[in-house]
């Protein structure tokens, strides 16, 4: 019986990824290894999540000890790592206040709830939300309405009402904040899986100024830029401004699954006993796997490092544009990269596997790279020359 089923279908998996034919089964700092020992240079991080390499020592030692402890308890009862998680996060941005769970959709479910219920509390006139063309926030039912993408929400009517969508980057557009008068505006600093496009410094200094004169709430979601992903800690540090609201999840955990809604006081006090919760948000494990990640960013001084790498990868980058026709556009930060290409990406991806290198797409023509924020020289040199040789390739034919 069991045979014949197995025989029917080629996987008991629901088809909702189109997967690469390898099965990653060991991962250490750039590099992952595949079922038949297969070594591959990996330059996606598991879409920013490994930020501190695969099986960072510090974080694996952690986990270890906590794994021997306590793997879970309910947070009806107070959790010593969760606190101290959220107390360094706090510390080191502007917000006061932490609500843990385990991914970025759920970090930005928390974030409208939030926002919601602070409005309707007496502190806006209506509960619309406002978020941003080609963004994209999740895929419960509420983050894919938030997600500016149709090809994401296509299918899952009715969505959820009380969210309208501006066009991303447009100084004009702004002015119809005035008119919706929306209780929050959510949006992303680089918008990844977009395209890798930053939100332009001039659009956000009028953005920030609108919602102050009006009393709009600001949220960004960090999930795929925070964590110094793109040099600073967090990404709206790149821009003279705090926002309300911050979601993290990706690389939070360096692969376990966190998530976390930070908010300043003023807002937070909105959820009290009752209206939020998660049963593994922030347990022991969760907690001591983000604490283990925070901690070795500052303990490795990570954030004044990794400017150099920084610097490096982008002038080579700069070479590789001035190099290839192929390349239109290179766009991003820190280590946060898209190539914009004259053709499809995908072509790109698979011809870089076949080299042993891991890369991404973020659309049709742009290939996105997320290293380890841990990459090193060799590996940055190993990368160019795998990818400027299937670059040639792809112009050759
Ligand atoms: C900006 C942003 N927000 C939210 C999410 C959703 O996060 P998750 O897949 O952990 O639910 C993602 C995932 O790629 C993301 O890039």
């Amino acid at each position: 019986m069991l045979t014949n089923a197995l025989n029917a279908i080629s996987s008991s998996l629901m088809q909702t990824y189109n997967r690469a034919p390898i099965q990653l089964v060991k991962g250490k700092g750039s590099f992952v290894w595949d079922q038949n020992g297969v070594k591959y240079l990996d330059f996606t991080s598991g879409i920013a999540t490994c930020n501190l390499g695969h099986v960072p020592e510090s974080v694996k030692q952690a986990l270890i000890q906590q794994l021997d402890q306590l793997w879970h308890c309910s947070n009806l009862y107070q959790i010593g790592t969760q606190e101290q998680l959220a107390t360094l996060l706090t510390v080191n941005s502007c917000f006061d206040q932490v609500f843990f769970c385990n991914s970025g959709a759920e970090a930005n479910e928390a974030a409208i709830k939030l926002v919601r219920i602070y409005a309707n509390n007496g502190n806006s006139k209506n509960s619309t939300i406002v978020t941003f063309k080609q963004s994209f926030h999740g895929r419960t039912l509420a983050t894919l309405t938030a997600t500016g993408q149709e090809k994401v929400q296509k299918g899952f009517s009715p969505l959820i009402p009380g969210f309208q969508y501006l066009p991303y980057n447009d100084l004009e557009a702004l002015d119809q904040l005035i008119n919706i008068q929306p209780c929050a505006v959510m949006l992303e600093m680089i918008q990844g899986e977009g395209g890798v496009i930053s939100a332009n410094q001039e659009w956000v200094q009028k953005l920030v100024s609108i919602c102050h004169k009006q009393s709009i709430l600001l949220i960004v979601d960090e999930v795929q830029t925070g964590l110094a992903r793109t040099g600073t800690l967090f990404a709206y540090e790149h821009y003279q401004f705090e926002p309300d609201i911050m979601t993290l999840a990706k690389g939070l955990g360096s692969g376990f699954p966190i998530g976390a809604m930070l908010a300043k006081n003023e807002v937070a006090k909105a959820f009290v006993p009752g209206t939020h919760g998660s049963t593994f948000g922030g347990n022991p494990l969760a907690a001591t796997a983000g604490l283990a990640t925070l901690e070795t960013i500052f303990s490795t001084n990570l954030l004044s490092t990794i400017q150099e790498k920084i610097n490096r990868l982008w002038s080579k980058l700069k070479e590789v544009k001035q190099k290839h026709s192929l390349v239109k556009e290179i766009r991003g930060k820190g280590l946060l990269i898209g190539i914009v290409l004259e053709k499809e990406a995908n072509q790109l991806v698979e011809l870089a596997r076949q080299e042993h290198l891991l890369i991404l797409t973020a659309g049709p023509n742009v290939i996105r790279i997320l290293p380890p924020l841990t990459v090193n020289d060799d590996e940055i040199n190993q990368f160019f020359d795998i990818f400027n040789r299937i670059l040639s390739e792809v112009e050759e034919l």
